[in-house]
């Protein structure tokens, strides 16, 4: 009998040592290491063999790469294209990583349904053909040129691969994968780790791109080993808040286009709905002034984006003041409203303070800073502050009012909405002097407090 081969991996970052520890060496998680069983590759198994598709490569000019026709694939949806960078470059691997529910075969689903004159081939390791064709049918989609496999075999889905010829692959999730090659479970580092490198070789010799969804980890990564995100060409991530219906789609890493473009989806019920003028939506309608709101010029990659912020200051009826954030950084909402209490002499060291970014979004653009401390302190003074006024500033630790990054961008998406006054700071050049807005330039906290409450 031959004696089984095994290795211990850490299941949080994939460090591979000889022995089982207690705590892993490389990531100091404890009780991660896990013994899993590796073996030789088995005769007479199909892998996707790369030298019977192409010859060993040679080193070449660059000037002598010959490009091929159709660099980019277009998807047929205009936010996944441009978060890509314009579409799905050939022979790539994106990886899609996100929490459990949040849309995402729904969002690969709807792309293999509805992407023109090419043969995609989605494998689903996680939900039944019939599943699959439920939800095609609440998509409202069909294409005869979409084939669906449920495998998790990957020597099997290399055999349908040489079959169909697909022009892009989609793979659900990379979690359920398995290779013959491999002795362990699914799931497991060494499992992943063996189907992805497979998947790669596939994709660079035949040229098809490859997306393949991954489930991640309580703190958020892509589950299984981190040297995943490595292999790929393109990390993408779906995430909201399960109970909003907005989702956003996020590059963290791509090597073919830029990591600050955003998409942003609706889940709608019948599938995701692209929304191409985000603002409109995460601003609230309102019919009355109310105190507390204040909205704000902030960028999401390069893209402008009206946000409002609600804030709710109230007296504090414990002993210590509550302080909480939705959507932003409690530690930054702390800085302000000591930045208010000490430099600006408002007394809100007693009061509990509540902020809400509307929409479900987080927000880690300095410039609603002062959009943040306007809410703050038009619910503090109960003073509404006017429909159609926005900020787009830093607030500094000194209370200063400080410059924000693409201004102009800022003040031209709050001149498209109809606002009538944005505040920004007196140290921003803008060499745009036609808006049709007011743009008024503030130094320090207690001028804009001047503008808003006391005139
Ligand atoms: P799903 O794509 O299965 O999530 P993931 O693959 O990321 O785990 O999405 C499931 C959620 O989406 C589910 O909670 C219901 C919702 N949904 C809709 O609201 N409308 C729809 O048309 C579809 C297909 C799903
Ligand atoms: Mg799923």
């Amino acid at each position: 009998m031959t004696k089984l081969k095994t290795t211990f991996f850490c299941q949080n970052c994939g460090t591979q040592s000889a022995q089982w520890m207690g705590k892993c060496k490389s990531c100091g998680e404890w009780n991660t290491i896990v013994e899993e069983v590796i073996s030789k590759p088995k005769s007479g198994i199909i892998s996707w063999d790369k030298k019977k598709y192409n010859n060993i490569n040679k080193a070449q000019i660059i000037s002598d790469i010959s490009l091929k026709s159709k660099a980019r694939i277009d998807t047929s949806d205009n936010e996944l294209n441009r978060v890509l960078g314009g579409g799905i470059v050939g022979g790539s691997l994106i990886l899609l990583g996100g929490e459990p529910g949040i849309g995402k075969s729904t969002l690969l689903l709807q792309v293999a349904l509805k992407i023109q004159g090419e043969k995609a081939l989605y494998v689903t390791g996680e939900e039944s053909d019939q599943q699959i064709r439920m939800r095609a049918d609440r998509l409202n989609l069909t294409n005869s040129s979409c084939q669906i496999l449920t495998e998790v075999n990957i020597q099997n889905i290399f055999q349908q691969i040489q079959e169909i010829q697909p022009s892009l692959l989609v793979i659900d999730s990379v979690q359920t994968l398995q290779t013959n090659n491999i002795d362990s479970a699914p799931g497991t580092i060494s499992q992943i780790k063996e189907c992805t490198t497979e998947l790669i070789n596939y994709a660079k010799a035949t040229g098809t791109p490859v997306i393949l969804i991954g489930h991640i980890n309580k703190d958020g990564h892509i589950a299984g080993p981190k040297i995943l995100e490595h292999m790929v060409d393109v990390v993408l991530q779906f995430e909201g808040e399960r109970n909003h219906v907005y989702r956003i789609l996020r590059a963290y890493k791509n090597r073919h286009g830029s990591t600050s473009e955003l998409g942003i989806y609706e889940m709608v019920t019948n599938g995701l709905r692209e929304v191409s003028n985000p603002s409109e939506i995460l601003l609230s309608q309102k019919d009355e002034d109310m105190s507390g709101i204040a909205v704000s010029a902030t960028m999401e990659g390069v893209r402008p984006l009206m946000i409002e912020t609600q804030a709710l200051v109230s007296s504090a009826v414990y002993g210590t003041p509550q302080r909480s954030a939705t959507g932003f950084d409690l530690r930054r909402l702390s800085m302000l409203l000591a930045v208010l209490e000490k430099r600006c002499g408002f007394r809100l060291g007693t009061k509990d303070v509540f902020l809400n970014i509307t929409g479900g979004i987080k927000v880690e653009d300095p410039a609603i800073d002062l959009g943040i401390v306007c809410a703050i302190l038009s619910s503090n003074d109960d003073i509404a502050i006017k429909d159609n006024d926005c900020f787009a500033a830093e607030v500094g630790l000194s209370g200063e009012i400080r410059p924000v990054n693409r201004c102009e961008q800022r003040i031209q998406e709050a001149e498209k909405l109809g606002f009538e006054r944005i505040f920004i700071s007196k140290y921003n050049k803008i060499d745009r002097q036609d808006f049709s807005l007011d743009i008024i330039k503030v130094k320090k906290i207690e001028e804009v407090f001047k503008i808003l409450f006391t005139s």
